[in-house]
């Protein structure tokens, strides 16, 4: 164990057979050798800063048939909203004045982001706050409006490739969802300059030790700038409300082991991390996670953008949540960097950003 432990740290690479005998023994030792390690090799690149990325969660409308997801458009119960331009900029406003400088827009797939609406609001955006990054997050679309939206103004661009096994891909999402689309997707972004973020979840059902195994595979080969991984957490308009939540020392271990994979990496505690346990957030940061990204989405529709149940956070402001991470991180002696925090790595560089 500690030798594959030692080969990812020396190499940054493993075949797919020692990608499964790590993650199959996941033994106290290993946990904590791997803990130590990220959270060391953490900070000798980001020293104690954990970057600050506010999220507003644009649109919950979305055409998509993810069967985790309470997003789905089979969820006919669930209230849809959109936000107007002018709610998401004086959202922005207020968050900016409060010191952030990336902005995280994120929505379902919905028909009506349209690149003329996307690019207006990024321009407008980038026009009144100019040293601000965007990231985007909107799924999947043609490479011509990734091409439009970038051109706009965009810097970043999420879309977890969500399982890098095909035949789970399949099984977890509807029939017009193709696995080489999404991988496409992730790789045109990347073309296009984008500083890319990836990531799945952790036990989402049917996941087997060989399905993260390929996802482990993936990320090695795709070499993505940031990075998003929580657990599974169930949904209970979904058909796997029944099903158990992700395990929080398995999603620690990934999140760990992605971080000795790409020491480089920007790595969210994740909502769904810090949904899973109150310590999320430090626990997070022990194991090598760097970014935290509170919601800024207003309460109101905050509430409808329910991807899983028991969702955290849903009504505190934005003061209140960034004092609250501060201590929780003080006694790691971390604390929270309002800085745009681009990606290292060069394929991707601070040459991108403006
Ligand atoms: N539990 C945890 N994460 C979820 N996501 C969607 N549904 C769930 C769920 N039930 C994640 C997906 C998606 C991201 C926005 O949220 O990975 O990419």
């Amino acid at each position: 164990m500690r030798a594959l432990i030692d080969r990812l740290c020396a190499t940054r690479r493993l075949d797919f057979s020692s990608w499964k005998d790590l993650l199959s023994l996941v033994n106290t030792e290993a946990f904590s050798l791997t803990m130590l390690r990220a959270r060391k090799c953490t900070q000798e690149i980001f020293k104690n800063a954990v970057y600050v990325r506010g999220i507003i969660e644009c649109t919950n409308h979305c055409v998509n048939s993810c069967s985790y997801c309470g997003l789905q458009v089979e969820n006919r119960a669930l209230p849809r909203y959109r936000l107007p331009q002018e709610r998401i900029v004086e959202t922005w406003k207020t968050a900016y004045a409060a010191g952030l400088r990336t902005l995280v827009l994120q929505g379902g797939e919905d028909p009506y982001m349209t690149d003329e609406w996307l690019t207006t609001l990024i321009a407008q955006i980038k026009k009144d706050f100019p040293d601000c990054a965007i990231t985007l997050s909107f799924g999947e679309r043609s490479r011509e409006s990734y091409q439009n939206l970038r051109e706009a103004g965009a810097d970043r661009y999420l879309l977890r490739h969500e399982c890098a096994s095909p035949i789970l891909y399949r099984a977890l999402h509807g029939k017009h969802q193709a696995f080489w689309r999404r991988i496409e997707a992730l790789y045109t972004l990347r073309d296009l300059g984008y500083q890319t973020g990836c990531g799945m979840m952790i036990g989402v059902p049917g996941q087997s030790i060989e399905d993260l195994a390929e996802d482990m595979a993936f990320i090695q080969e795709f070499s993505p700038a940031m990075i998003g991984i929580g657990p599974f957490l169930p949904h209970h308009a979904t058909v796997h409300r029944e099903a158990p939540p992700g395990d929080l020392r398995m999603t620690l271990y990934v999140a760990s082991l992605c971080r000795l994979l790409k020491p480089e990496i920007l790595m969210p505690a994740t909502t769904a991390l810090r949904s899973l346990s109150p310590m999320g957030l430090r626990l997070g940061v022990q194991h090598g996670c760097n970014v935290v990204m509170p919601s800024l989405t207003p309460d109101a529709e905050k509430a409808h953008y329910s991807l899983y149940d028991r969702k955290c956070a849903l009504a505190h402001s934005l003061t209140e949540t960034l004092d609250s991470y501060a201590q929780e991180l003080s006694s790691l002696g971390a604390h929270l960097s309002f800085v745009r925090g681009d990606a290292r790595d060069s394929t991707y560089g601070v040459l991108n950003s403006r």
